[in-house]
């Protein structure tokens, strides 16, 4: 079966009232490409009422989650907090979690495994920085985030992986279409290898890192690519564009 195109939002810490409310009101208004599945992922201030108010047949995700049930856990939410209030994705692994919050590959993989566990659908990030781009090891370290997750979880029909290039995140230089597609394939043929062939024929690679509504048409061509993970451009109405890449 064809992989369903898949476009994320995700805002990181950004979005007052007034702003979110606004590009709820432009999402609801737009014409989406009905083949493409929409998530977007507000700060956790504001997961409830952007539920509530989105509509379009968009999903809302939750920009992190903490692996323990409820307790006594300072700061974060628990999967439980999530799925009784409706949300049904969560963002695991960013690239911002992982080196700005030092979180482990294994911790993210302990995170991903409680969220399936609880009926959550993960959006799980990889990717390489620019030393390890240029030293060569991109497949060894995205593979290697992965591996993490392959070893605790066996049913990926509820992952999504969104490979973002440290290097390309919030700078403005995108990968290539060939970097991107040749790191997609890479990917999906571990998959095939560690997982299984149906697991990488199935799985959707979303690309991330500078996407804009200019260079989403290029990407998304590549057969590889099945979809965008957005920071910045998920704030903007140009937003509606880069949904709309396949048209
Ligand atoms: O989660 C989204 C990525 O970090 C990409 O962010 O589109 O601002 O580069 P960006």
């Amino acid at each position: 079966m064809a992989r369903k195109f898949f476009v994320g939002g995700n805002f990181k810490a950004n979005g007052s009232v007034k702003s979110i409310q606004a590009i709820v009101d432009n999402l609801n208004n737009a014409k989406l490409d009905p083949n493409t599945e929409v998530v977007i992922s507000p700060p956790s201030l504001f997961l409830l009422s952007t539920a509530e108010k989105i509509g379009n047949g968009i999903k809302v995700a939750a920009q992190n989650v903490f692996h323990k049930p409820d307790g006594a856990w300072t700061g974060e939410l628990t999967n439980k907090m999530l799925t009784e209030h409706g949300i049904e994705w969560v963002i695991l692994g960013h690239s911002e979690r992982r080196t700005i919050f030092k979180e482990s590959s294994e911790f993210i993989a302990e995170k991903t495994k409680a969220s399936l566990d609880a009926g959550l659908s993960v959006i799980l990030c990889i990717g390489e920085t620019l030393e390890e781009r240029e030293a060569g090891k991109t497949l060894d370290v995205c593979c290697g985030q992965l591996k993490a997750v392959a070893d605790v979880v066996q049913d990926w029909s509820k992952i999504v992986i969104a490979y973002e290039p440290v290097w390309a995140i919030g700078t403005g230089k995108v990968a290539t279409t060939e970097q991107a597609q040749e790191a997609h394939a890479g990917i999906r043929e571990w998959l095939a290898k560690t997982v299984s062939s149906e697991v990488a024929e199935a799985t959707r690679i979303l690309y991330g890192g500078s996407v804009t509504e200019k260079n989403s048409g290029e990407l998304a061509k590549q057969p590889d690519i099945d979809g965008f993970l957005v920071g910045g451009a998920s704030l903007k109405p140009a937003f509606v564009d880069i949904i709309n890449a396949k048209l």
